[in-house]
């Protein structure tokens, strides 16, 4: 198995690599700066699959076809997206990462031939309608983050969401497409304390974190489900991990109830 991790030196990523080298796959860590590429191979020592490096900047992926090569040097099975500008180099950055680069590599992925997993790190508050198992001050708070906090962030991962949602809804309706597994895990306020291993996944409150670590773990694991597809919401609960993924893959309760799937689609593909 080969799996392309995109934003590699991330946080969350440098959890979530070993786990899966642990698993004998192979890691292509896709980071921006050469520096950091002694720090992601050290994440290979010792493990079963092997890590290799690629120096890209996402903001320069300006199309599907540039996201295209990047997959294309790779042929990754399963493709995770854990980037994010994370509010450096203001509000273009923020467009030109977490919402443009992340809607090329799913077109490039979606088309691609070898991608069979898509696993999107996105963030719990990115929604327009409150679901129904949400509580008014939950849903006040997650409002409060997407007009007045981090407005250009959420808007940005909302719309890489709702055209990986689309691009779902379209291929269901296509034959001849071959199957592609895509998982849009959505984590609250995230925190740097040691896993809990210990969540509410699926349908969760508003508010609430959850530890990076426990974020790479869960990933890993949704990333081995066979069955788990859709928004899938994280924050540290009560539920063992394994427990809650199996819980998900099997009922398949999408968080995406109550928003506009077939506006999505109408909107992307007129
Ligand atoms: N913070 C929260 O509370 C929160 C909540 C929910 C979801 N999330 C999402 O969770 C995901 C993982 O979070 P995290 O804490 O692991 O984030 P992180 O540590 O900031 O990692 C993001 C990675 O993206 C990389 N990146 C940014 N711009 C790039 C570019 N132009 N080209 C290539 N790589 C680029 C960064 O590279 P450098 O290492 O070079 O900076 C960094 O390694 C992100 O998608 C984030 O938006 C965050």
């Amino acid at each position: 198995m080969q799996v392309l991790v995109l934003g590699g030196h991330g946080k969350v990523a440098r959890y979530l690599t070993p786990l899966l080298l642990d698993r004998a796959w192979n890691v292509t860590s896709v980071v921006r700066n050469p520096k950091h590429e002694d720090d992601i191979m050290s994440l290979g020592k010792g493990r079963k699959g092997k890590v290799n490096v690629l120096v890209s900047s996402l903001d320069q992926v300006k199309s599907a076809s540039d996201a295209r090569k990047i997959l294309d040097t790779v042929s990754p099975d399963y493709v995770v997206w854990s980037a994010g500008a994370g509010g450096k180099g203001g509000p273009a950055s923020t467009i030109a990462v977490d919402q443009e680069a992340a809607k090329h590599f799913l077109s490039a992925s979606f088309a691609s031939a070898y991608v069979s997993k898509f696993l999107m790190v996105s963030y719990l508050g990115c929604r327009r309608n409150k679901p129904i198992w949400m509580s008014d001050d939950d849903w006040a708070a997650l409002m409060h983050v997407k007009t007045e906090a981090l407005p250009t962030y959420v808007k940005a991962k909302l719309e890489a969401d709702e055209y990986m949602t689309a691009l779902v809804a379209k291929r269901k309706t296509d034959t001849s497409a071959h199957p592609l597994q895509a998982i849009n895990l959505r984590p609250g306020f995230l925190i740097d304390a040691p896993a809990t291993r210990k969540v509410q996944l699926g349908r969760t409150a508003g508010r609430g974190s959850v530890t990076r670590e426990d974020v790479a773990i869960v990933a890993d694991q949704l990333l081995v489900s066979a069955d788990a597809e859709g928004w899938i919401d994280l924050i540290n609960g009560d539920v063992p991990v394994e427990v809650a993924v199996q819980k998900v893959g099997k009922e398949k309760n999408d968080a995406v109830e109550g928003e506009d799937v077939k506006g999505m689609v109408r909107r992307f593909f007129p």
